[in-house]
């Protein structure tokens, strides 16, 4: 499958950003004792990584805004379009050892998320999606899962952690949806939660307190692999409401129905 020239320069900004995460990631070990040490670490990690997409990105285009969880906002010259970035999304999974995390880049023009990549260089995986042309991993097309019963379904989400204020929406989600499936996973990075659904290895995925970076690249991951993805709160604005529902198209609207019951 031949992707854009914009898509390419994705991947290849996403496996550069990827091959300085994992020499970072076989040190964080070796950091562990100090926690503060480790913290830092990744958080230098985290930003060397961003710079790298950056230039790659903005050297190549230099007119498109930018929007990296770690460098911030700026318009480009051209308005309608702009790269959204998270470097490296499951921050702690990276930091405790753990290896499940991801590179997640996206081109949004005009509103819309048009093409994605979300990599996790530990297991080789590289999702991308390109409007109107489908969803791939790696150098195989994926589609989300056939599932229509709910409770065969299993489903992904994202739990608040620190200050976060959904704490008590999260936990009646929950509360209704984990005797009414198969099993609920938290594995801890929102962009490839979303690539397995598009995938179909998870049936759903949802969150309710999540930024733009978290998502951009996985949402148009899962909509060409023939998933739903809208806000939890119907009608609302994906980004601004920052909050995610993404499913099959069978299990979409029971799960969205669960979600959207008044307290
Ligand atoms: C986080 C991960 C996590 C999600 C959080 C995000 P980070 O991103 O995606 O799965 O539950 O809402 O903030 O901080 O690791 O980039
Ligand atoms: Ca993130
Ligand atoms: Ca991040």
């Amino acid at each position: 499958m031949q992707g854009s020239a914009n898509l390419n320069l994705m991947i290849k900004a996403a496996r550069k950003a990827g091959r300085s995460l994992v020499k970072d990631f076989r040190e964080v070990e070796n950091l562990q004792v100090s926690v503060k040490g480790a913290g830092d670490f990744v958080s230098r990690a985290d930003t060397a990584a961003e710079n790298i997409i950056r230039e790659e990105l903005m050297g190549a285009r230099p007119t498109y805004g930018w929007l990296g969880e770690e460098t911030g906002e700026a318009d480009g010259a051209d308005p309608t379009r702009r790269w959204i970035v998270d470097p490296l999304d499951g921050t702690t999974n990276f930091l405790h050892g753990l290896p499940h995390w991801s590179v997640s880049i996206a081109l949004e023009h005009k509103g819309e998320v048009v093409a994605g990549v979300v990599f996790d260089p530990a297991k080789d995986e590289l999702f991308w999606a390109e409007k109107g042309a489908g969803a791939w991993m790696n150098e195989s097309r994926v589609r989300v899962s056939g599932r229509r019963n709910l409770a065969e379904a299993v489903l992904a989400t994202g739990v608040p952690f620190g200050t976060k204020k959904t704490l008590p929406a999260t936990m009646r989600d929950l509360a209704r949806l984990m005797p009414a499936t198969a099993g609920v996973r938290r594995f801890g990075s929102a962009a490839l939660d979303l690539a397995y659904v598009a995938a179909g290895r998870f049936d759903a995925y949802w969150e309710r307190e999540i930024n733009a970076w978290d998502m951009a690249a996985g949402l148009v991951i899962v909509r060409e692999a023939g998933g739903f993805a809208e806000a939890v709160r119907e009608g609302r604005d994906i980004f601004e409401s920052g909050t995610v529902l993404a499913a099959n198209a069978e299990l979409f609207a029971p799960i969205a129905k669960i979600l959207r019951q008044p307290e």
